[in-house]
């Protein structure tokens, strides 16, 4: 399971309010008690934080806010001693307009970078990120031609047809692998390779952002030049793509011929509603087109970039069901901090929202107790509290055996003590309507997962003799299942064992 930490909102170190690398130092020993495997944290790169660390200016440094370099390097040994990998987050599709690479392209027409950037006398009619009323061509006075920006104005694009931008990027990985980190979260990898022609985006789609479109072939050329980089490391250095394009078919693709991606970010089942045939269809596109390639799927409720499914799916109980699917189906799941915790949006004032993509309700800072402060040092936190902070923190949750973070603990454990979890086949069972009930089996180990989307209860045969061992509610674990599943409720299931 791959964790990811949001570092403004994990834990504050220093009091300034906002977090940072010391803070995130500082709890460490609950991701090691939860079972997470690896950490993913997003970006603490130098940055103005026009997009909150994904507009970077320099790629190979801290910014001042999250710490220094040596306090990275004491996060990563400390992690590692722990058998915590740390994935960092890298932005390779576009700098910060502050990045010293744009402010010598952008400075005269002649300059020696200027073709790091992608500049036009004419835009195309490509919409940008977050307000697509807005064109992805912003107009530069002093040079006179537009500049393109998939993102904001300020999150210039790179040119990845230009050799010395990759080169330049491939140096930002090394400088990372050099010291020691286990690979990347790539942002905004579909956007790398752009049409040279750069056609208009067709009528159908013209409206929408083309952050959510771009799929060219020049983007694999360049997977697989990253791939054997990261791949001539020691150790298992992983490269995970966000490839924002929703369709499995498309994502699939950028796994290559298992020479590109490690693993691909697939976002349709986090757009999907909760209902159990929307998720069998979202399941059965991963196999269709995942499998054939060996290609290892992921699965993502929650991020920085989307409300939290608590509120989404609209009960505690389906977040604790969903739980359940998501550290149970094939694949590696990812968990976004927090979400172990049952955590809600945050209701943001107009006054304190802060995010140009309307995002701010899923970055509010995690409450660790139940103490005024909730664990943060001194000041107000940079966004307003999740909605009960006094019963949804981890100090208390980790000694209330109902908790949502004692589910998930449970079902990390029931993930580590059988193979046929973690790595095993994924096979449908037949169910009622609005319950998806599978199979997951490797090297003769079993178990059954059942979870029901309905608010009623339902019954449901399971053929043999199986024992509860994950209940999202917790009620009857130990006991034999006796073909029952409770409203919202979801189940794992293991063989009883005779005697
Ligand atoms: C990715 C990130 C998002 C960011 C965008 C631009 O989608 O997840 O937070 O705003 O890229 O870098």
């Amino acid at each position: 399971m791959v964790y990811q930490i949001y570092p403004r909102s994990f834990a504050d170190a220093d009091g300034d309010g906002v977090g940072d690398l010391k803070g995130i130092r500082r709890h460490l020993d609950h991701l090691t008690w939860l079972g997470v495997d690896a950490v993913w944290l997003s970006p603490f790169f130098r940055s103005p934080m026009a997009d909150f660390g994904y507009d970077v200016a320099d790629y190979c440094d801290v910014d001042p806010l999250f710490g220094t370099l040596v306090d990275f390097d004491s996060l990563l040994a400390e992690a590692h001693d722990r058998g915590l990998r740390v994935l960092i987050d890298w932005v390779p599709n576009h700098t910060s307009d502050q990045h010293p690479w744009f402010q010598e392209s952008r400075s005269s027409r002649f300059s020696a970078k200027r073709d790091w950037y992608v500049w036009r006398d004419r835009p195309n009619n490509w919409k940008a990120a977050f307000d697509e009323t807005q064109s992805a061509w912003t107009w530069d006075e002093t040079t006179g031609q537009y500049y393109l920006h998939l993102f904001l104005p300020e999150q210039p694009d790179l040119n990845w047809a230009n050799p010395e931008v990759v080169e330049a990027m491939h140096g930002v990985l090394r400088f990372w692998l050099d010291r020691g980190v286990d690979g990347f979260r790539v942002d905004v990898v579909h956007g790398l390779g752009k049409d040279p022609n750069f056609p208009d985006a067709p009528p159908q789609t013209a409206d929408r952002a083309w952050s959510g479109q771009n799929d060219h072939e020049s983007t694999h050329a360049i997977l697989r030049d990253l791939r054997r980089l990261v791949d001539a490391y020691p150790g298992d250095r992983v490269l995970v793509g966000e490839v924002y394009l929703l369709s499995t078919r498309q994502v699939a693709a950028y796994y290559g011929h298992g020479d590109e991606l490690h693993l691909a970010f697939n976002f349709p089942p986090l757009f999907a509603p909760w209902e159990s045939a929307a998720w069998r269809e979202n399941v059965d596109q991963v196999v269709k087109e995942l499998d054939p390639r060996g290609a290892w799927p992921t699965w993502v409720l929650s991020n920085h970039d989307n409300s939290r499914h608590r509120t989404r799916y609209g009960s505690e109980a389906r977040a604790r069901a969903a739980a359940v699917l998501l550290l149970t189906l094939r694949g590696t799941p990812f968990v976004y901090a927090g979400e172990e915790l049952g955590l809600e949006e945050a209701w943001v004032p107009p006054e304190r929202q802060v995010d140009p993509g309307g995002r701010d309700g899923c970055r509010a800072p995690i409450p660790w107790d139940a103490s005024s402060g909730h664990g943060w040092a001194g000041e107000d936190p940079w966004l307003p509290w999740p909605p009960e902070p006094d019963a949804r923190n981890a100090a208390a949750q980790r000694e209330d055996e109902d908790s949502v973070l004692q589910l998930y603990w449970r079902l990390l454990a029931a993930r580590l003590e059988s193979v046929a979890l973690r790595l095993g086949s994924w096979t449908a069972l037949p169910s009622p309507p609005g319950v998806l009930a599978y199979e997951r089996e490797a090297e003769h180990d079993r178990r059954t997962v059942l979870v029901n989307y309905a608010d009623d209860t339902v019954e449901v045969y399971v053929a043999g003799s199986w024992t509860i061992r994950v209940a999202s509610d917790g009620h009857g674990e130990g006991r034999g299942y006796e073909g029952i599943l409770g409203p919202s409720q979801a189940l794992v299931l293991m063989p009883t064992v005779p005697g």
